[in-house]
């Protein structure tokens, strides 16, 4: 069954390539350059809560993130250009010129044109949940945006709303108009960001609806690439979206979502809230992450993953 073979095998917390050079590390990816105008992205099986990495990992996290997020770059790019070249090992060891087998990295490496990044996260939400519900019932609006009265939390928005975010690496992410956007990027990119995302995120719902997902929001990030907009990062995984089970969804209530929401109600339970040290995690709530994660893989992609 999906997701039980995993039950104690290992997370792999920092992956990297010996001898290329390390750019960044991420919360979740490490970040290795390829030349100049290339990325090797290496997607860990780390998991953050309140904005810190915990001490335990995720099995099969990263191959998710990466091969879920190539699916969608695949199925995507009519689109929206995006950055992905490879994300089969075998052809980033070629095109990279890695010697060493390295197979541990298989399924969590994608290779990527580099791109000047805009600091900017472009959430597109079809559904009111988490902070939006939250603003909603203080003051009515969504990101600043008036809404109608009588939403319930769940409840499916009247259309998509864009509200796009300055990218903040003390954490919190703070919401930004489209006027202030335009003002930061120039209003000829402001538009086609906005145009991009949306038209991303009503392509992916659509698809996965038939699937029998909802996909509540979603992040996009895009950079600049010779000028061009190109979507980067990762796309329509569980870290940068919503997922929910379209079985089970049901408005009025917090839905169940296939993401690290049993790590969340398990720190949620001991009343942790991002202070140091961060505590451990049981095993069976480790093992329902990754379980959330493969049915999420599962669910969209139509097959499991890869061994
Ligand atoms: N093609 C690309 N060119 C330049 N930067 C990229 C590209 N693709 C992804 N990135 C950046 O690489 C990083 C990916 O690492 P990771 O997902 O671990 O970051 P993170 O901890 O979520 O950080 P952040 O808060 O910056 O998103 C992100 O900062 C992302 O913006
Ligand atoms: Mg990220």
């Amino acid at each position: 069954m999906v997701g039980m073979r995993d039950e104690g095998s290992t997370p792999m917390l920092d992956p990297r390539v010996p001898g290329l050079p390390l750019l960044y590390e991420g919360k979740v990816r490490n970040i290795h350059a390829v030349g100049e105008d290339r990325l090797l992205l290496l997607a860990s099986d780390r998991l953050s809560a309140f904005d810190r990495v915990l001490p335990m990992g995720v099995p099969d996290k990263g191959r998710i993130l990466s091969q879920l997020s190539a699916f969608w770059f695949r199925r995507t790019a009519h689109l929206v250009p995006n950055h992905l070249i490879s994300a089969s090992w075998p052809e980033i060891r070629r095109l990279a010129a890695i010697e060493e087998p390295l197979n541990q990295l298989d399924g969590r490496a994608t290779l990527v044109t580099r791109a000047e990044r805009i600091d900017v996260e472009c959430v597109v939400r079809g559904y009111l949940a988490g902070s939006g519900w939250l603003e909603y019932q203080a003051s009515g609006t969504l990101a600043g945006l008036p809404l109608p009265p009588g939403l319930r939390e769940g409840d499916a928005l009247p259309e998509p709303a864009f509200t796009p975010a300055i990218k903040n690496d003390r954490g919190h992410d703070e919401n930004i108009s489209v006027e202030r956007l335009a003002a930061l990027v120039g209003a000829d990119l402001a538009r086609q960001m906005e145009t991009a995302s949306r038209a991303l995120y009503t392509n992916a719902v659509r698809y996965a609806l038939t699937r029998g997902m909802i996909i509540a929001d979603s992040k996009f990030e895009f950079g600049l690439r010779d000028g061009r907009l190109i979507l980067i990062d990762e796309i329509l995984t569980p870290d940068s979206s919503r997922f929910w089970d379209a079985a089970r969804y049901q408005p009025g209530s917090a839905q169940v979502s296939f993401d690290k929401q049993p790590v969340r109600d398990y720190l949620t339970k001991l009343g942790w809230h991002g202070e140091a040290p961060a505590p451990n995690l049981p095993a069976e709530v480790i093992a329902a992450t990754t379980a959330r994660y493969h049915s999420a893989y599962s669910l969209i992609t139509g097959q499991p993953l890869d061994d």
